[in-house]
């Protein structure tokens, strides 16, 4: 069975948000199936980050369906079929199934790397506290980490920081995780170790989707690769077709810009190694 063809975890229909008339996701389809790795990519502002944020109904979309595990996330319909908005306790209730990991980590200051894992095990799943140190542990195992247990976040580096972040999501048992470019605020060698952990994630078969701007690891473990702009799906496929062989205009120009930043890089580095070998062999003709 390939992934698309199981159950759906998570489901869009025609799904937008405004701020003010300020019309910010203009209508999104999207069917993520179990252990399908879906990246989204986009130009800044296009709408990635609030279309996330309606997926667990940390933003309150105005029009048409998000639905998990079958149910509707955040609505009901009254009586008289009016859509109503459901009370808190039925929300949470509906999106404990979602993790989700930002890019800026939000742990707890005062609490311990273990303490940050498992306080929403304690608080929301009533957890004992021996058991929520062993599967607090397990998480903590998962993202490489078990050294860390008794460190505050101030002592952790952002990878970590950000790899206790994703085991606090984990601990939840969530049937999709949600990713809001998790390694954006990371300095540039600290994002591996959390593109690994990620890596092993799918690999495990984890639902997922990921806002990114690393398109090496899109290109690597994405089976769906979604491209927004102006809080639309301009065009979607497989890594190979989005970036092998992309259609539309846009998304064209998009990963152009992409290539020239990266291209400028890459010769810039190339003429720093030029002009390292050059001096070497100064020296050796001295
Ligand atoms: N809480 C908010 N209030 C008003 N405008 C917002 C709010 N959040 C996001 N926006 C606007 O919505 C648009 C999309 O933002 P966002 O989802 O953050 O895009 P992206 O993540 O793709 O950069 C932007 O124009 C942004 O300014
Ligand atoms: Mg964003």
């Amino acid at each position: 069975m390939t992934k698309t063809q199981g159950a759906a975890v998570l489901g869009l229909r025609g799904v937008r948000k405004s701020f003010g008339d300020h019309i910010v996701i203009d209508g999104i389809d999207l069917d993520v199936h179990r252990s399908e790795v879906i990246c989204i990519i986009g130009p800044s502002g296009s709408g990635k980050s609030t279309l996330l944020r309606c997926m667990n109904f940390l933003e309150e979309y105005d029009g048409g369906e998000v639905v998990i595990n079958g149910r509707l996330l955040g609505y009901s319909q009254d009586a008289g079929g009016k859509r109503v908005r459901d009370r808190d306790v039925v929300v949470d209730e509906t999106r404990r199934g979602v993790g989700m990991v930002f890019q800026h980590f939000n742990l707890w200051p005062h609490m311990t790397a273990l303490e940050n894992v498992t306080a929403a095990l304690r608080l929301v799943k009533q957890m004992p506290k021996a058991a929520a140190d062993a599967l607090g542990a397990e998480m903590l195992a998962k993202v490489g980490l078990s050294d860390k247990a008794g460190q505050y976040p101030a002592r952790l580096s952002g990878g970590q920081q950000q790899r206790v972040a994703i085991a606090r999501a984990l601990a939840m048992q969530p049937s999709i995780m949600l990713f809001d470019e998790p390694t954006s605020a990371l300095d540039p060698e600290l994002v591996g170790e959390v593109l690994q952990v990620m890596r092993g994630l799918a690999a495990e078969g984890m639902t997922m989707v990921v806002v990114t701007h690393e398109m090496g690891f899109a290109a690597e473990v994405a089976d769906r690769v979604v491209f927004m702009d102006a809080g639309r799906i301009v065009e979607q496929g497989p890594p190979s077709s989005l970036f092998g062989a992309p259609s539309h205009p846009r998304l064209r120009q998009f990963l152009e810009t992409w290539r020239q930043r990266n291209a400028g890089f890459a010769t810039l580095m190339s003429g720093a190694a030029d002009q390292h070998l050059r001096e070497g062999n100064q020296i050796h003709a001295r």
